[in-house]
């Protein structure tokens, strides 16, 4: 079968590799319909990860399956499914407490497991012909329908952003009337925007400088902040200041909560310096949260730190070690919550939303195309929105294009 294989920095290949095998009896083969290009994959891609040349690349998949082994007994040949990106056991102290992120069984090698990821375990990933997806009845998440309609978009975002997005919401705490900054304007970003005004929000300001993906933002409900036309946090509180009803709203000393209760990282160590945007600076977003977050507020850092890093330029973020402004945020009383996000717990309700018309997280996908095309999509995608030409916001991947062509 095609697959698209990683061949070191900033070079992936659309190669013929061995068509997977049911392994286990709990194991599934699907065929691949939708596999998305996600920002972690960019990691990799980028050589800032462990990632090794050979990886097999693809967490977002969506499919039909093919096959299933002798002990898989909730799904069948020809089911529709979405796979969320952790893979997982279902039975371990972790997942049965609804932590599939942290499985404790699914990766020999750590405690956490995946698709097509490095250092996430022996499982190749989706961006591919066919997936093998082990303990099969806990990981596939049935879907209505069948590949050709106008869910397929939707559903594939299931299997990480729309989930690992509400997470992100769920981290910050975000609740009906609240104010939101969200740091990011990629698909996760996107989303748990989108997540924070599904959820009840009144006010969420998305900072990013790719035009298009604020002008995205700006679609669903958000109010868009462009971090080169200024400090982002002062451009957040300026805005809450003019809103002159809200503000004849407030109790003496209300004045002392200028910014925002909950805030969303969705960019990460690879984030951009808002003073000199061709640098990164990885505690960039941190310390604008520090700034914009008032004191009790709340925190989800759901972009990536890295523990490894290669490509970072000084040995202590090679480590993901960074200085961080700890004293900010403690004098103010912030929870902070981070790390990967559990898909299981959120995808079905998420799922249904999608079915019964109260959610379409599609809004962000930008470009269609066939799997063969991969390299070209990496090479665009990879400018995270930034330049002439290079509006990729989402690109999802479609084996059958290249059959049909
Ligand atoms: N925790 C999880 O489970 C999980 C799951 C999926 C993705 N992620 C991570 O989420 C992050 C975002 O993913 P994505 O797919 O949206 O990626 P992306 O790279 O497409 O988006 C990142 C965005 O951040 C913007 N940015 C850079 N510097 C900035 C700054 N200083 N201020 C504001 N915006 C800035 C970029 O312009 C870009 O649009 C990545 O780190 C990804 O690995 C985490
Ligand atoms: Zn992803
Ligand atoms: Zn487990």
């Amino acid at each position: 079968m095609k697959a698209v294989v990683y061949k070191g920095k900033e070079k992936v290949a659309v190669e013929e590799v061995p068509n997977p095998k049911l392994e286990a009896p709990d194991d599934a083969v699907v065929r691949i319909t939708t596999a998305a290009i996600c920002g972690s994959d960019l990691h990799m891609y980028e050589e800032r990860s462990s990632a090794e040349p050979g990886i097999v690349f693809g967490h977002e998949n969506l499919g039909i399956v093919e096959e299933v082994g002798p002990a898989v007994r909730s799904i069948q040949k020809g089911d529709r499914v979405v796979l969320p990106f952790n893979v997982a056991c279902g039975f371990c102290f972790n997942c049965q407490r609804g932590y599939t992120n942290a499985c404790l069984t699914a990766n020999p090698q750590g405690t956490t497991a995946g698709y097509g990821y490095a250092g996430m375990g022996p499982y190749r990933g989706g961006q591919a012909e066919y997936l093998r997806v082990p303990f099969a009845d806990f990981n596939c998440l049935k879907l209505p329908g069948n590949e050709e309609d106008e869910l397929e978009d939707d559903f594939v975002l299931l299997a990480d952003i729309f989930p690992t997005a509400w997470h992100a919401a769920e981290l910050a705490h975000v609740q009906a009337g609240d104010t939101v900054a969200v740091f990011g304007a990629g698909p996760v970003g996107l989303l748990s925007a989108y997540s924070s005004l599904l959820r009840g929000a009144s006010e969420v300001y998305v900072v990013d400088r790719a035009p298009e993906r604020l002008r995205k933002a700006e679609s669903v409900g958000a109010v868009p902040i462009d971090f080169t036309k200024g400090d982002p946090s002062e451009q957040i509180e300026e805005h809450r200041r003019r809103n002159t009803r809200q503000m004849s709203a407030l109790r003496p000393s209300e004045h002392k909560m200028p910014g925002v209760m909950c805030g969303i990282d969705a960019v990460g160590y690879q984030a951009h310096s808002d003073e000199n945007p061709d640098r990164e600076d990885a505690t960039q977003i941190v310390r604008q949260l520090a700034k914009v977050v008032n004191p009790t507020g709340h925190v989800g850092l759901i972009g990536v730190y890295f523990a490894d890093d290669p490509g970072a330029d000084n040995e202590a973020a090679k480590k993901g070690r960074y200085i961080f402004p700890l004293g900010e945020f403690w004098d103010k009383g912030i929870t902070i919550g981070m790390g990967q996000a559990p898909v299981k717990k959120y995808n079905t309700y998420l799922r249904d939303m999608i079915i019964n018309g109260k959610a379409k997280p599609s809004f962000i996908v930008s470009h269609r195309l066939p799997l063969s095309k991969a390299p070209e999509a990496y090479s665009h995608f990879v400018w995270r929105g930034v330049g002439a030409g290079r509006d990729f916001t989402k690109v999802v991947l479609k084996p059958a294009m290249d059959k049909a062509a």
